[in-house]
This record gives C-alpha cells, structure tokens and sequence, in this order.
C-alpha cells in the first residue's frame, strides 16, 4: 500500500552524521534507517541513489492568510503550503495575530484557516496589547493550545507596535512559562519619524522605504531587546535579522553567554537594495518588507555569520502580495503591503547559496533549515530528523540537478516572485510529507487537510540552567547595607 515506503541507497543527512543507507517508511513515521533493508513488494520503492536524503525544510517564519495594512495574504495555508512542498518544505510555523488584543479569538481564526492544511504546521503567537487577561491566555496558550513562542513587534507604529514596558511584562511572562520570546526588532517610533522625513522630501517612491527605516534603527532595537532581554534572564529570538548592525548585537550578545537565537531571512541573505531604486513602480514594490533589504554587504556578512554559527537558523518571512495589492502604495510607500515570498524558495537558494558555494556542510544545512529549529521550538527528534521513530518528512535532494525560479511557474498565487530569474545547483526531487510523496518529476499531489497542528511544549533547551543562573544572580548580589534611622539627611 502507498503508505509502506523505502528510500534506497541515499545518503542520508542528519545535522551531525551522514550516511549511506535505505530509510524505511510505515503510516507516516520512519521505522528503521539502515543499509540494505529487505522489504515485500508490497513497498513503493525510490532510489535515491547519488542523492541526499534529508529532513525536510521547517520554516520557522511565515504568514500565510495574514490580514494586514488594509488587505490579506494572497497565500492561504493550502496555496502556501502546496508551494513549500514543492520547494522542500514540510513544516512551517505561521504567526497568530490576535483579534482586538484577544489571544484565543486570534487562535480560533488561524484554526479555521489552517483546516486546508497540506502539510503540518505549528503556531507562535503575536501580543499586540497588555492586562491580565492577555497575561491569562498566554499562559493558557503554552499549557493548553501547543504554543511556546510569542512575537514582540517594535515596529508598525499605531498598528502592532508595543512598548518597552510591554516588553518587559511580556518578557518576564514568557520566562514564567518556559516559552521563547521573538522581536520585530526597529525603533517605530523612529522609522516614523523616517517616514515622515522622506514624505517632506517628496520621496515617494519604495526606495523611500528603505531610506525611512535604515540599519540603525534596527540596530538599536535590536540592543534594546537583547539588554532587556538579559535583564530578565530569559531567552530571545530575534526575528528576520537583515542587517550587520542587528547581527553584531547577536554576536556580541551570544559571546558574553547569552541565550539569543538570530534569523535571517533568505531575502536579506541573497539580496540587497538596488531594486528598490528600479525606475518601474511594480518590480521595486515587490521587494518591499520590514525590515527593508539593505545595502550590497549586509547580505554577504549575514552568510558568514551563518556559517559560522552567530546565527542559527533560516526563516523566509514568507508574506505575498501581488502587484494589485503593492499598487495601493503607488503615490506613497507607506502604503504599499511589507512582504516578499520565499517559503517555495529557501531550501533551493540556501543550498545554492551556502552548500554550493562552499561555505557549509550538507550538515550544516540540514542544522540551519530543519533541525535547529525542531530543537527551538522543542519538537526534535519528531521533526528535524530521519531516525527511527521520527515523523516522515523527507526531502531528495539531487545535488547535480539543477534549478530555475519563475513567477511563471511557482505554486505561490502571487504575479510575481522577488527572486525571479534566479538559477541554481541542486534540485529536491522528492518531497516525502506524513509517509506521502507528494512532489515528484515536477508534479505535486497534495490533500487539503493532510497536514496535522503540531503542539510545541515549553521549556526548550534554551531553557536549561535558568533557574540556577538567577540564583548565581541573587547570591552575587552585595549584601544591602543596613541603615540605622538617618540623621544626617537635612541636617543643614
Ligand atoms: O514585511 C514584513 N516583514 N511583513 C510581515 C510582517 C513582519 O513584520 O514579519
Ligand atoms: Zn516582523
Ligand atoms: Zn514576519
Ligand atoms: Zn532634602
């Protein structure tokens, strides 16, 4: 039956050990990883001989279905996830946006959406406003709904933006629960002021974008969250890192022993801002998201930060608007939707990119697109690996075979796509999703409803040893003096 498998004389890659060896498949789980196994003819058989046998992708950034500045995602979770499929993804995570500030009303809508569901998918969650019924649902959202990650927006001022003290509180909350804290991080009430800067200056168009919300701002924000962060003892993932001003701060911050996690973006990873300056409105609208794409040199020192290891894992921030939608910015780039696509893409460009140019080992890139984040978000070794026991989420990636992007010929809904034209070495052939193929030769074969929610349980090892760092803490504090009732104050 089709839900008997056997992958044959691949290598199989595993963020620390490859091997070669047949990977065995019953309902969806991966029952023996080994050479030579004998198997019915009952078994569909793949080989993958000459290939590499992997996880497959996890993004840990998405919006699919995503109300946001005025209109929605043109991607829903079956059309996003059909497209991530296609390009080597098996799992993303999507970001729950809360409805009026209520954590459960935002839930429920994203449950809805994600009914179509082709592949499995997890949740963080988005806090936008501050009392103690937000405090109650975060806690209710970590024991009871399988989310361990809350998203804090500095940016989108008026709109999802929050304060320091915000933070602070939903830090301090997050600590409490074992769940992990992500930033947005740019000062907003700066790029605000950017904004209005650029307007005086009637620059209009999407290079205004960028010159409105440059590195410094993310730098700073970026600081900010790292410093309050570590104030609170208590880990931090920042978010779409897209600059060297933000990275040095990880860097930086990460040396000292400090538990922060940094993503960068397959955007900010390969691309920089000269397409913001395209004379033609639609091809530089495209490129417009927050934080912006920087300058030629950001992009090469994310790779190298990459590598080696002052950055952990790759996101995509996938968030499509097509051109109708982008046009609404025409006369103001304040107005055009932020969002690029890439949830198709990452796996071929961070291939092309950092394997075959050398940079990272075939494990490292199993560690960067999969498997860091299954330990992240603490559901290794159920995804995030092929090992007996492990769900069966398998890629084949040919590293001879080569691919092309197209806004002609992706599976996302967008018109166009940011890294069109783009060509590359190493191609995933088979995409393996619960047990299923479902892409092969080009095709894919995906059932809405297929994918299950995948609960993520607090208290991740980026958790490990907290509790007695705070104690180390209060036991290195000088004793406080003790003062006898003073009689020298106003004694003038
Ligand atoms: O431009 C972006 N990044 N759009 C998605 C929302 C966010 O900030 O992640
Ligand atoms: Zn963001
Ligand atoms: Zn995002
Ligand atoms: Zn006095």
């Amino acid at each position: 039956s089709s839900s008997k498998l056997l992958i044959k004389g691949g290598t199989v890659v595993n963020a620390h050990h490859q091997e070669v060896a047949d990977v065995y498949v019953e309902d969806g789980i991966i029952i023996a990883v080994k050479p030579n196994i004998k198997v019915g003819d009952d078994v569909a058989v793949l080989d993958a001989t000459g290939k590499y046998v992997m996880p497959g992708g996890i993004d840990p950034h998405t919006h699919l279905a995503f109300e946001f500045m005025g209109t929605q995602t043109v991607d829903d979770f079956f059309s996003g996830q059909a497209a991530a499929l296609a390009g080597g993804t098996t799992m993303h995570i999507d970001f729950v946006i809360p409805v009026n500030g209520s954590l459960s009303a935002g839930l429920e809508s994203y449950e809805k959406k994600a009914k179509k569901s082709c592949m499995d998918y997890g949740f963080h969650m988005a806090i936008t406003k501050w009392d103690e019924v937000v405090s109650q649902e975060m806690e209710i959202m970590v024991k009871e709904k399988g989310i361990n990650s809350f998203k804090f927006f500095l940016a989108y001022k008026g709109a999802l933006m929050i304060s320091d003290e915000l933070l602070l509180q939903g830090l301090k909350k997050c600590k409490s629960l074992g769940a992990l804290a992500m930033v947005h991080a740019e000062n907003g009430d700066a790029v605000y002021e950017g904004q209005e800067r650029m307007i005086e200056l009637g620059i209009t168009g999407p290079e205004g974008h960028a010159l409105s919300r440059p590195a410094v701002l993310e730098g700073e924000a970026t600081s900010r969250a790292i410093r309050l962060a570590s104030f609170v003892n208590t880990p931090l993932y920042v978010v779409h890192v897209m600059s060297i001003d933000a990275m040095e701060e990880i860097a930086r911050a990460r040396k000292a022993g400090q538990r922060v996690i940094g993503e960068p973006v397959v955007s900010g990873l390969i691309l920089d801002d000269s397409v913001l300056w395209d004379p033609d409105f639609v091809n530089a609208a495209k490129y417009v998201m927050s934080p912006p794409i920087r300058s030629s040199g950001h992009d090469k020192a994310l790779q190298a930060a990459l590598s080696t290891g002052i950055l952990q894992l790759v996101g995509t921030d996938h968030c499509v608007f097509n051109s109708t939608q982008k046009a609404v910015g025409i006369d103001d780039f304040r107005k055009i939707p932020n969002g690029v696509n890439g949830i198709e893409e990452r796996m071929h460009l961070v291939w092309d990119t950092m394997v075959e140019s050398g940079q990272i080992s075939v494990s490292d890139y199993v560690r960067i697109t999969s498997t860091e984040c299954a330990r992240i978000f603490n559901i290794y070794p159920k995804k995030g690996a092929i090992l007996a026991g492990s769900d069966a989420d398998i890629i084949i990636l040919n590293p001879n075979a080569s691919f092309e992007i197209s806004a002609k010929s992706h599976h996302t809904r967008s018109d166009t796509n940011v890294y069109d034209g783009k060509r590359g070495k190493g191609k995933v052939e088979v995409t393996i999703s619960g047990g299923r193929i479902v892409w092969e030769n080009d095709e894919l074969k995906v059932v809405p409803g297929a994918g299950k929610y995948i609960e993520m349980p607090a208290f991740s090892y980026l958790f490990d040893g907290i509790g007695k760092a705070d104690a180390q803490y209060l036991s290195s504090l000088r004793a406080p003096v003790k003062r006898s009732q003073s009689t020298n104050l106003h004694s003038s």
